[in-house]
């Protein structure tokens, strides 16, 4: 797959561009084809998505009227909490499928571990149906989201194909480092949601000083801090100045030192999920 941004490398060898269009909040209908279609035209070509964002049918359509050809781009939604295990994952991917208009998906994701006494079984009875989706040709490649390393240990246990990504919460003050170190160890791409921590980052003084010595804005900083760190941002915006804004982030260099000074930050805010405590 050709991105004017380049790409990633999955485990099983497709290139996944490097920034991915998030849609997390953002309304369903013309707002969500509008800004889908938008992000298309100003060189996205990676859209991630989600059944529970109850957005699906507007970003197809906005896919469907961008007029770009479907295999120029990578298309990934993911399998909400109540549809878990075999037969319920089937039927959800199909319904996905059908809201999105599409007749595959680059990438599908179960969106959250299951977390109970039977979670490992539940988790491992979904990935199967997973499997059996890559395997008839309706998804490119398979992957979890806000998966910890023990919900890895165990899924990669019995699992036949091991996950090309995980999508987890990352953003500066958040940076999930035993969960990325295993990953990368096990060759998943890390994805971010939330790199602008939901916009709560944008305003920490740290960062705009940093951002100010690239005359970039924070949320650039933030978009390329996540791609030095190998990771793959997924920012999310309706509004087109910043969509356009989140792309410009090829022409500049953070040096090390001011990695690392990032990297160190504390914790200052974050969506306060936890995928072994979250009740949803
Ligand atoms: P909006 O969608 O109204 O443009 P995240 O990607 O971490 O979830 O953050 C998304 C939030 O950050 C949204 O509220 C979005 O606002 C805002 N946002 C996205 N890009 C920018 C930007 N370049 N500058 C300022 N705010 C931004």
């Amino acid at each position: 797959m050709e991105s004017s941004f380049g790409t990633f490398e999955l485990n099983n060898g497709i290139h996944i561009p490097c920034i991915g269009f998030g849609t997390w909040q953002t309304p369903d209908g013309k707002t969500a084809v509008d800004s889908v279609k938008y992000a298309i035209e100003t060189g996205y070509r990676h859209i991630d998505t989600a059944a529970i964002y109850g957005n699906e049918k507007s970003v197809g359509r906005g896919i469907r009227e961008s007029g770009i050809n479907r295999e120029d781009l990578f298309i990934t939604t993911k399998l909400w909490n109540t549809h878990r295990a075999y037969e319920a994952t089937l039927k959800a991917f199909d319904t996905s499928l059908k809201n999105l208009g599409l007749d595959y998906l680059d990438l599908y994701l179960i969106h959250w571990p299951a977390n109970k006494a039977d979670g490992a079984k539940i988790n491992s009875d979904t990935w199967r149906a997973f499997e059996k989706l890559h395997r008839d040709g309706l998804v490119k490649s398979i992957g979890v989201s806000n998966f910890l390393e023990h919900h890895l240990r165990s899924l990669l246990d019995g699992a036949k194909i091991i996950p090309a990504v995980n999508q987890i919460e990352f953003h500066p003050g958040q940076m999930q480092n035993e969960t990325v170190s295993f990953c990368k160890s096990n060759n998943i791409l890390v994805e971010a949601w939330s790199p602008l921590g939901t916009g709560r980052v944008l305003d920490n003084p740290a960062l705009m000083e940093i951002a100010r010595k690239y005359s970039k804005s924070v949320a650039q900083l933030c978009i390329r801090w996540i791609l030095q760190n190998g990771i793959l941002p997924l920012p999310k915006s309706i509004t087109p100045s910043r969509i356009k804004e989140n792309t410009e982030v090829f022409n500049f260099d953070i040096s090390d030192d001011d990695i690392r000074a990032i990297n160190s930050m504390p914790y200052f805010g974050g969506s306060g999920l936890n995928p072994d405590t979250v009740t949803f």
